[in-house]
């Protein structure tokens, strides 16, 4: 075990146990970072007011019961009985190698569970928005951050493929051709597709009237109308596809989970509910009330699973959802990562499959994910107030990257250049989305999101591949520094603690799901790294041993960096 905190956690509680009898030892010895030494204990505060003795008292008892002598230099009761506690520097040292050796580089394994993630969930013959975006790229952080901390991820693309939108869809198909050009839109612009479609429909009730009954086929399960509807999927997969390979994220067709895929379950959860007595007709259609969701002067709000026409709306399917993640898929946590204004929908839903006993055993989890807005402040839109087309956000992203790494690399050769200009310009987008807590709403600027300096993706893509161009002027690889690790500069002692952070972070971010954590602290890092760099020479170190320690801890920076920006999802590009 790696974290400091941890260990001094445990060595305090021993102390507790010592000073004041086996039932303190389980006491939060509340560890903490701190501004006077490395860490602090403040557990003695509150102690005291349990044992009915000076806080300084207790600290000092403490103090008399702790043997860390080989992980503490210095121990210092301060202020009214703050623990202050300065590690080693050897020991640090002795961490830091264990670290470089560590194929996880200190991350744990955690507990394994079964997690569902829903996340991306565009849908179909529809443009992906910047929301889309946002639930994409943060979901599979977490998906990939979970993997490797040792949990069974279930990707789950809960795509937008049913419901009414669907007969309009289809006759305007019919109408522009299988294969015609416009057909192809839903490939390309499905937007456009989309509006003529709508527009048709809003403009022509005979449309409108084809349109309904286009609805009732799909619903029955007329084949014509179903090969229709499969084949507007395919186009919209192709588009989706194209954007997830741009954007390099971990979906895949078999990760598809849409919609539809529980139509077969709506009816007999209708009515199951209704024989448990949890859903209710009223006024014709078939209603959950649960306890707390109410609207205006109290009126309680109902999740309606089946509407009075028959039909079964985006909660039902919800609660389907629910139900067959944590009976079929066995889900620990459900984990679902979805715009925030969605929340009281999901609360309805699950409190709906919970009253009906469908999910025990499972933690459904909302992440909440908060507006993108424009530089005015507004929604994201384009100049003429059209939503925006993400394809063509991306291609901006990595065209604007292209520019700058033109101008910082005009001796590489086209083709690596524009590689790096995609790793770059993806990068910065999504890091941009990663940086900030999920369930904030954050300014869509690319100035700020491409900047080299500041808490953004190509500084950190920058710090990866200065340390590698390191390596490259020393003539050797990173691998094959391995130390050994001896930390005399304040610099190399910092960055080295600094690096014994990873593996917690990682660990915090499965437990919270706030994947901006490791993006803060991947920031704090490299600019540890920085330092180090600045005041520590590497390849020109005097002594060849002290050269052996420094090209050791850069190399488990690069490690860490390289696999913390991997677990977000962002490439380290070799050169930049
Ligand atoms: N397709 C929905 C939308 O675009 C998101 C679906 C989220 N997942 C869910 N299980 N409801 O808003």
């Amino acid at each position: 075990m790696a974290d400091p905190q941890d260990v001094l956690a445990r060595r305090v509680q021993t102390a507790l146990g010592a000073a004041f009898g086996a039932e303190y030892a389980g006491t939060d010895p509340v560890i903490r970072p701190s501004q006077f030494a490395d860490y602090q204990a403040n557990a003695a505060l509150a102690l005291a007011k349990r044992l009915g003795r000076k806080p300084r008292d207790v600290a000092a008892d403490i103090v008399a019961h702790l043997d860390a002598g080989d992980v503490v230099r210095d121990i210092e009761i301060s202020g009214p009985g703050f623990i202050n506690l300065t590690l080693r520097a050897d020991w640090i040292a002795d961490r830091a190698q264990e670290l470089l050796a560590d194929p996880r580089a200190g991350v744990p394994v955690q507990q394994r569970q079964n997690i569902p993630i829903d996340y991306s969930a565009p849908n179909v013959a529809k443009e992906m928005h910047v929301g889309h975006l946002r639930t994409t790229v943060v979901g599979d952080a977490l998906a990939r951050t979970l993997e490797f901390l040792g949990h069974n991820v279930i990707r789950q693309n809960h795509l937008g493929d049913w419901g009414t939108p669907f007969g309009m869809l289809i006759e305007h198909l019919l109408e522009v051709g299988e294969g015609s050009a416009e057909a192809d839109l839903v490939k390309t612009d499905p937007n456009r597709f989309y509006q003529a479609a709508r527009a048709k429909f809003d403009g022509s009730e005979e449309f409108a009237a084809r349109a309904r009954a286009r609805v009732v086929a799909l619903q029955s399960g007329d084949p014509a109308t179903l090969r229709l509807w499969r084949e507007l999927i395919e186009l919209s997969k192709a588009y989706f596809n194209r954007i997830y390979a741009k954007l390099d994220v971990t979906l895949t067709d078999a990760d598809l989970a849409g919609e539809s895929m529980y139509n077969d379950a709506l009816a007999g959860i209708c009515d199951e509910l209704e024989e448990k007595g949890i859903a209710v007709v009223s006024e014709g259609a078939l209603c959950v009330f649960l306890p707390g969701f109410t609207g205006r002067e109290g009126k309680p709000v109902p999740l309606i699973v089946r509407k009075s026409d028959g039909g079964y709306g985006y909660g039902t399917t919800d609660v389907a959802t629910l139900k067959y993640r944590s009976e079929v898929l066995k889900a620990d946590r459900a984990v679902y990562v979805i715009g925030a204004p969605q929340a009281m929908h999901l609360k309805m839903a699950w409190g709906t499959a919970k009253a009906a006993g469908w999910a025990d055993g499972t933690e459904p989890v909302h992440v909440q994910i908060g507006n993108v807005l424009g530089t005015d402040g507004k929604i994201l839109r384009t100049r003429s107030g059209a939503p925006i087309r993400l394809m063509a956000l991306l291609d901006e992203a990595i065209e604007r990257a292209a520019k700058v790494v033109g101008e910082a690399r005009p001796d590489l050769d086209p083709d690596t250049r524009a590689r790096i200009a995609q790793q770059v310009g993806i990068g910065a987008v999504k890091y941009a989305d990663l940086s900030v807590a999920h369930d904030t709403e954050y300014v869509f600027d690319f100035d700020r999101m491409l900047a080299l300096h500041g808490n953004t993706g190509p500084y950190l893509q920058y710090a990866a591949a200065r340390i590698r161009s390191i390596f490259r002027k020393g003539g050797l690889e990173p691998e094959q520094a391995t130390g050994p690790i001896e930390l005399g500069e304040d610099a190399e002692r910092a960055l080295a603690l600094t690096l014994l952070g990873f593996g917690p972070v990682v660990a915090h971010v499965g437990d919270t799901l706030e994947p901006h954590r490791l993006s803060g602290y991947l920031f704090e890092l490299a600019q540890a790294f920085t330092t180090f760099y600045e005041r520590c020479p590497v390849l020109k170190a005097d002594d060849d041993s002290v050269r052996a320690s420094r090209l050791a801890l850069t190399a488990a920076t690069l490690r860490v960096l390289v696999q913390g920006l991997d677990l977000l999802g962002v490439q380290a590009p070799e050169q930049m």
